[in-house]
This record gives structure tokens, C-alpha cells and sequence, in this order.
């Protein structure tokens, strides 16, 4: 019999999707281009349905047709190069998907070539890292609906499940799938430094230990604050290093990596002229993480005040904080959702943001409980302009946004660095400032450049002889 689907690439994202499409049933062949990784795969796993191939040909001849390749490799040129030595193997009708995080262009650019070819490309977004790949993904798959109503019954199978419900949609035409990733881990990236400021503050202004924090994350974890990088986050937090005895966290540097979809996000903002603020400071904040050694010898020469930890009640002051983190997700959930938007208008995708939210309450790194809100925001009506105008985001940050405030103030006051707080507090109070300040820019633009600029009170351009 031959296979239902074909998994190209068996590092541990390509592995793992490969295990749990086997444990729901499909024949699966798999491929990896050196024999290495096949044979680690085969390695200790049985299972009846698994083929592993050594060559490509026979790989793709063991499938049924209209036959279905996932790919798993590394984003980037290599995406292309298998491409190339699949097609000439492949009919017209079958379908090639690629699962790892692409940059969309490439995605868009490929779909377009495949089509017309007669092959059809679709774009996964996959989110949850390699325990989600295994136990069940967020999928974000686009391209061809037609195609995609084949492949569907798989993915939608491999997906993780939330009250039943795949967290895979079809996202909509070309690279759109791989474009929803992208921004979904540019949230990530915000969130995951929110959280970090919240830490901060709590360690440095509040004085709380590491394991203070740690109870302090597992209490706000059963709240509305409930989410999967919360949860890893406290846990994080409990970890003693074995050989100094220290937590964990003390003894990792602090730079921070990234491979490169946060920057994604933050150059599309700019390209698509769209204010995502809070998103783009998390992408600095590692960038600033990873001037360590000018770090070290700036703390010694610059001032600032000296953190005074532990003056503060800090019954009260860990509410506040908490109230800013919340505040803070509010703010970044808004800025990605709002480039959603954009993009989706821009590029005629018409992206069901409410679905999109639907499907991040499961499998991927956001998953969090306050995605139900945003998704019945948006159900409510599927018109919203800013998540922070509809009812319920409404009410919550005219409660929360004093808290944001306090925080911002406390920190900076304590000289301590708050990028992704202090940047959803000024989108805020630039959101809902009727006057910005932005008539002043364009008199200077006017005065050294003649770029002319409108008046409130008549139509038309106008310039002025300064
Ligand atoms: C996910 C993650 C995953 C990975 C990224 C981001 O949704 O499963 O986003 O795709 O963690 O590679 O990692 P960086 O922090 O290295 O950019």
C-alpha cells in the first residue's frame, strides 16, 4: 500500500510532526538528505507504518497521488533547493508543504512558481516547538484552497485540540500562513519580554527571590494572565543548577538569541507603516541584551540611581505589576493583530483574525487563555479597527492602565531599563491622544524642506514662507 504522506527532513521539528502524524493513523514515508538523521529516526521507534527511504525517488514514487510532501528544514535557501529536486519528480496536482518558518516573500514567490507548474505550495505556519510538533501543533497552512481541502483531514488531525476544536484554519491565499506565523512570533517575542520586565521589576525594585517570583508567576498563572509562557516561566524559575546550587536563571548569560522572525515582524511594521512599537523594543532588547561586555563596563561609568529593592509594600506593588503585565499583552496583542489587519487589507489575504485567535489558544508558544477574548472581540464584530476599542479590551485598560503607569514611573526612577512596558504605555497614550505633536513635524518638514502640509480648518495643501 502506498503512503499517505511524506515527511522531508528529520531534525526534531521534521521528526516529531513525522511520530505524530504516524500516531494518528497516516503511512508515513520519511526522507532526510543525509542518512544520519533517517537512521537516529529508525533508531529505537517502531512502528508499523513508517518507510524510511534512502533515496528520493523511491521516497516520492511510495506515495499516493495526489501525493503529499511535507518539508521540515532549515528557512531559507535550502527550502529552494529541495523544491528544485522534487518537482521534476512529482505530477501536476501534488502538493508540497513547507512547515518551517519561512519568511512569507519566499512563501508567496514559491506558491507562485509551484502554481505554475501545476504543483500546489502551501505555507504552514507551524507553532509549539518540538513537544508541540509531537503532541500536536498550531497550524497555520495557506496556499490553494482546493489543495489545502486535501491535506486538511491530516493536519487537522496532527493539530492540537481545544474543546475539541483543531487549532488549525486555513489562513488564506500564498504565503499568508507563513506571515501569520511570523507575527505570531513577533507577539511572542513582546510577550516573552513582558514577562521578563515583570521579573525584573519584581527581583530589583520589589526585592522578591528567584523562587519568590517563581510562586508569584504559578499564582498568576490561574488568573487571567493563565498562558503556556507563563506557566514554562514559573517553572523556569524553580530550576536550581545542579553544580553551583544557584537557580537556574542566575547562571545563564543574558543574551539573548533569536533566529530572526521577530525582526521579520518588526521591518514589516515599518514597510507596512503600521505602529507596532511594543513588538519591534523586544527585538532591541535582545539586540541591547547582547552588548554584554559594553554592558559591563557602561554600569561602571554611567550613572543612574541604584535600585533601592524592598522599600515598597509589596503586596500592593506585585498587583500593580501584574495589572502592567496584562496591560502590557493587551497593548502588543493589539499592535500584532492590528498588522494582521493591515497586511490583510493591504494584500487582499481577508484574514479571519477572530479564527487566527482561535487557533493560538493551542499548541503554540502564545497559547493563553486571553486569546478566547480577543477571539470573541472579533467575532462580535469582525470590523474592529484596534483591539483596544472593543467593549471588553476597553474596560480593561481604562482599569489597568494606571498600573502600566505606576510601573513605568517606579522602574525608571530606579534606573531600571523597561523597553516593552514603557513602549506599550506611550502607544497607548499616543493611541488615545487626539493631538500628537505631529503638526509641529510637519512645519519643520515645511521650513527646511517645502514638503507643504494640511491645515484643520481649510482643504488643500499649503506651504509657508518661514
Ligand atoms: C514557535 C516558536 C518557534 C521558535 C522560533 C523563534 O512558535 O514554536 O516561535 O518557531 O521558537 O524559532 O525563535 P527565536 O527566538 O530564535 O527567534
Amino acid at each position: 500500500m502506498k503512503n499517505t504522506i511524506g515527511v522531508y527532513g528529520l531534525g526534531v521539528m521534521g521528526a516529531n510532526l513525522a511520530k505524530n502524524m504516524l500516531h494518528n493513523g497516516e503511512r508515513v514515508a520519511i526522507f532526510n538528505y543525509t542518512r544520519d538523521l533517517t537512521d537516529a529516526f529508525m533508531d529505537g521507534y517502531s512502528h508499523p507504518e513508517v518507510s524510511p527511504y534512502f533515496e528520493l525517488e523511491s521516497f516520492i514514487d511510495s506515495l499516493e497521488k495526489p501525493r503529499k510532501i511535507f518539508i521540515m528544514v532549515t528557512a531559507g535557501p535550502i527550502v529552494d533547493s529541495v523544491i528544485q529536486s522534487l518537482v521534476p519528480l512529482l505530477d501536476p496536482g501534488d502538493i508540497i508543504m513547507d512547515g518551517g518558518n519561512s519568511d512569507f516573500h519566499n512563501s508567496n514567490r514559491r506558491y507562485q512558481q509551484l502554481e505554475e507548474q501545476g504543483i500546489h505550495f502551501i505555507s504552514v505556519g507551524v507553532s509549539g516547538g518540538a513537544e508541540g510538533a509531537l503532541h500536536g501543533p498550531a497550524l497555520m497552512p495557506s496556499g490553494n484552497p482546493n489543495a489545502y481541502q486535501q491535506v486538511a483531514p491530516i493536519l487537522e488531525k496532527i493539530a492540537a485540540k481545544v474543546d475539541g476544536k483543531p487549532c488549525c484554519t486555513y489562513i488564506g491565499p500564498e504565503g499568508s500562513g507563513h506571515y501569520v506565523k511570523m507575527v505570531h512570533n513577533g507577539i511572542e517575542y513582546a510577550d516573552m519580554q513582558l514577562i521578563t520586565e515583570a521579573y525584573l521589576f519584581l527581583r530589583k525594585i520589589l526585592g522578591l527571590t528567584v523562587q519568590e517570583i517563581a510562586t508569584v508567576f504559578q499564582s498568576w498563572d490561574e488568573t487571567e494572565l493563565k498562558s503556556y509562557l507563563m506557566e514554562i516561566t514559573a517553572e523556569i524559575l524553580t530550576k536550581v543548577d545542579e553544580e553551583t546550587g544557584k537557580p537556574m536563571v542566575d547562571v545563564i548569560l543574558d543574551k539573548a538569541g533569536q533566529k530572526g522572525t521577530g525582526k521579520w515582524t518588526s521591518q514589516d511594521a515599518l514597510d507596512r507603516g503600521v505602529p507596532s512599537s511594543i513588538l519591534t523594543e523586544s527585538v532591541f532588547a535582545r539586540y541591547l541584551s547582547s552588548l554584554k561586555e559594553e554592558r559591563i563596563y557602561a554600569e561602571k561609568h554611567l550613572n543612574g540611581p541604584k535600585f533601592e529593592a524592598g522599600a515598597l509594600d509589596k503586596e500592593a506593588w506585585i498587583q500593580f505589576v501584574k495589572k502592567a503585565l496584562y496591560m502590557g499583552k493587551i497593548c502588543a496583542y493589539a499592535q500584532g493583530f492590528y498588522q494582521y489587519k493591515s497586511a490583510s487589507s493591504q494584500k487582499g489575504w481577508e484574514l479571519d483574525l477572530g479564527e487566527i485567535a482561535l487557533i493560538f489558544r493551542g499548541g503554540c508558544i502564545i497559547r493563553a487563555d486571553f486569546l478566547n477574548d480577543i477571539s470573541d472581540a472579533y467575532r462580535e464584530n469582525p470590523e474592529v479597527t484596534n483591539l483596544l476599542l472593543t467593549p471588553f479590551f476597553m474596560e480593561r485598560a481604562n482599569q489597568f492602565e494606571s498600573s502600566l503607569r505606576k510601573i513605568v514611573i517606579k522602574g525608571f526612577e530606579n534606573g531600571l531599563s523597561l523597553p516593552c512596558f514603557s513602549a506599550a504605555l506611550s502607544f497607548y497614550d499616543g493611541y488615545r491622544s487626539s493631538e500628537s505633536g505631529a503638526n509641529l513635524i510637519q512645519a519643520q518638514r515645511d521650513y527646511f524642506g517645502a514638503h507643504t502640509y494640511e491645515r484643520i480648518d481649510q482643504e488643500g495643501t499649503f506651504h509657508t514662507e518661514w
